[in-house]
């Protein structure tokens, strides 16, 4: 038993270091059900409260190091437009966001999060429930666990994600607003499915679900394939989460252009691993 995980993870409604207990197997077989027909499965109360106590803390402390973005971008991450598409074509719907990330590397050697996302027994867990083995631990250095700080008005427009699987936990909530949208299992390897993505930008609500999740909730998540967005805080309290990633590909990480649009920062692996995607999915 891993001491320092039974401080942070509810192990006793969720043994997850233990995935051979008919508790975890049933949870397993559940959260597999939820990712293969709406991409996305939620545990409650995943997290225990002085856990969640200390990785808002941990968050608060280094608040001044968050990098907000506030660039327009299209659902593909992407900041450029492409005149060469026609005028209504998915790509070129640029939208606004008001959004920030604690980069991985600033994190502590000690923190909460960080120990968390690099337990084996995480891994494992959430490589059963999604049915996908194996899966690696993100290799870019800035994006692997980031925090997630949006603050009043701020919004995370429509788009993909560039990891296949994410994880996201809620470590505070606002006052209102910061409701998360998504389109389950809009595109998928080898079919980006623009007419679709084109009704949703365009406003159509018929594929659009939204997911409340509460403090210390883990959300499980399919983000390459599904289109998502996060609605305008209201009210005054910032909305905080963490996002741990995980990939199929453990040596690829972002492109040097996703790097320095939502992370403020290009690093040499940025430009070393630059290369397209062997799904032939756009991001
Ligand atoms: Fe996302």
């Amino acid at each position: 038993m891993n001491d320092r995980l039974k401080t942070i993870v509810d192990l006793e409604k969720y043994p997850i270091h233990n995935l051979n207990s008919q508790k975890i197997k049933d949870l397993i077989i559940r959260c597999k059900n939820e990712l293969d027909h709406n991409s996305c499965a939620t545990i409650p109360n995943f997290i225990l409260p002085e856990s969640l106590k200390t990785m808002n803390l941990e968050l608060k402390k280094q608040l001044d190091e968050v990098y907000m973005s506030t660039q327009s971008i299209n659902a593909y991450l992407y900041a450029k437009d492409d005149p060469t598409l026609s005028k209504d074509h998915p790509k070129r719907t640029f939208m606004s966001r008001y959004n920030g990330y604690l980069n991985s590397d600033c994190f502590k050697k000690d923190s909460e999060m960080k120990y968390l996302y690099e337990t084996e027994e995480l891994l494992k867990f959430i490589s059963a429930c999604l049915g996908v083995q194996p899966i690696f631990r993100w290799a870019d250095p800035l994006a692997c666990h980031a925090y997630n700080v949006m603050k009043p008005k701020g919004v995370l427009p429509w788009h993909f994600d560039s990891c296949e699987f994410t994880l996201s936990l809620m470590i505070q909530k606002p006052e209102k607003g910061g409701v998360f949208e998504y389109c389950p299992n809009i595109r998928e390897p080898g079919n980006e499915n623009f007419e679709e993505v084109k009704k949703v930008l365009n406003g159509d609500r018929k594929r659009v679900r939204q997911l409340v999740l509460e403090p210390g909730d883990l959300q499980i998540f399919k983000g390459r394939f599904t289109l998502h967005r996060v609605t305008k805080i209201e009210g005054q309290r910032s909305r905080y989460m963490c996002i741990p990633a995980y990939v199929l590909d453990p040596y690829r990480v972002n492109t040097p252009e996703h790097s320095k649009a939502i992370y403020g920062k290009v690093l040499p692996i940025h430009i070393e691993r630059n290369k397209s995607r062997s799904d032939g999915l756009a991001d």
